[in-house]
């Protein structure tokens, strides 16, 4: 039996579900195969995240990470989930030099990934160029917290809005983010009470990664949950499966039966008729030999 077609989750869904208490669910995702699996499950946002810069390409931060490169992850994700909600993660220098910079590069992320909205990178100092991403029509997330594409300047990869001062300024971006034209938030990795305060004063859904259970959703990092990322799951992170642990049993397994001949069996094998084997050696011993017709 075929499974009911998705319907596709839109921005007003979202924001019923935050105005219903419903929890968003978002996870990470960056190629068809994965995408069409979380559809199939029913989360309702997607967010193609320059962390494919890590994740996927091994490097040891986002900033190498092209237009390129998340435009092909985006338009594969979009294929594998046309339900869902698919942000894209606006990726490097792609938009913090100019609005007009970060509107074409928002139009190229959309035009070509097909995504339902972008996402940046930053608070106060990004403001007109949401405004502007937003002006011209295209949904933009803003995100704020741990911001990795600024990592070097936030002092690593560690927890941000520690104290009073720092906590303040993040609740005030929220605010001056939603002013600006930001559908929704994503705050990653600050402290639980830092998040709701957000949260509770945010009329735009508030999505948190690390920042506890009061925002209006949840994102998890696709390798994280599933421990797919080398020697390392974040704090913030729960590990749901060790798929990593089920594929290495799958390798040594094929490696195996490929050592043992135990693979390919005949199951997986496709031959050839007696005659066309016998035709075959007649026309190798000399090939300039006229065929044969065989039934
Ligand atoms: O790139 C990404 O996956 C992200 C999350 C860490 C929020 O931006």
């Amino acid at each position: 039996m075929s499974e009911p077609k998705k319907v596709k989750v839109t921005i007003p869904r979202l924001r019923r579900k935050m105005e219903t208490a419903e929890p968003i669910t978002m996870v990470t995702c960056y190629d068809y195969s994965t995408a069409h699996l979380v559809e199939r499950v029913g989360l309702d946002m997607i967010l193609v995240g320059d962390s494919l810069g890590m994740t996927l390409l091994g490097y040891e931060s986002t900033l190498r990470v092209t237009m390129e490169d998340m435009i092909r992850h985006g338009a594969a994700v979009r294929r594998g989930a046309p339900a869902s909600f698919v942000v894209v993660d606006m990726p490097y220098m792609s938009y913090q030099s100019s609005n007009e910079k970060a509107v074409e590069s928002a139009g190229r992320l959309m035009a070509e990934s097909a995504a339902d909205a972008v996402k940046l990178e930053g608070g106060r100092e990004m403001a007109d160029r949401i405004r502007a991403i937003a002006g011209a029509g295209i949904p933009v997330m803003a995100h704020l917290g741990l911001t990795p594409q600024s990592a070097s300047s936030l002092g690593g990869f560690r927890l941000q809005g520690k104290t009073a001062r720092a906590a303040l300024r993040i609740v005030e971006d929220a605010a001056l983010v939603e002013e600006a034209g930001a559908f929704s938030i994503l705050v990653e990795l600050v402290p639980d009470r830092v998040c709701e305060m957000v949260t509770a004063r945010a009329s735009v859904p508030v999505i948190g990664l690390g920042s506890g259970p009061r925002a209006h959703g949840q994102l998890l990092i696709f390798h994280d949950l599933f421990g797919l990322y080398p020697d390392f799951t974040p704090r913030m992170a729960k590990r749901y499966a060790d798929v990593a642990g089920v594929m290495r049993e799958g390798l040594r397994a094929y490696a195996k039966d490929v050592r043992e001949g135990r693979f390919p069996a005949d199951e997986h094998t496709f031959t050839m008729e007696d005659a066309q084997v016998e035709e075959l050696r007649r026309l190798m011993a000399d090939p300039g030999a006229p065929a044969r017709p065989l039934s």
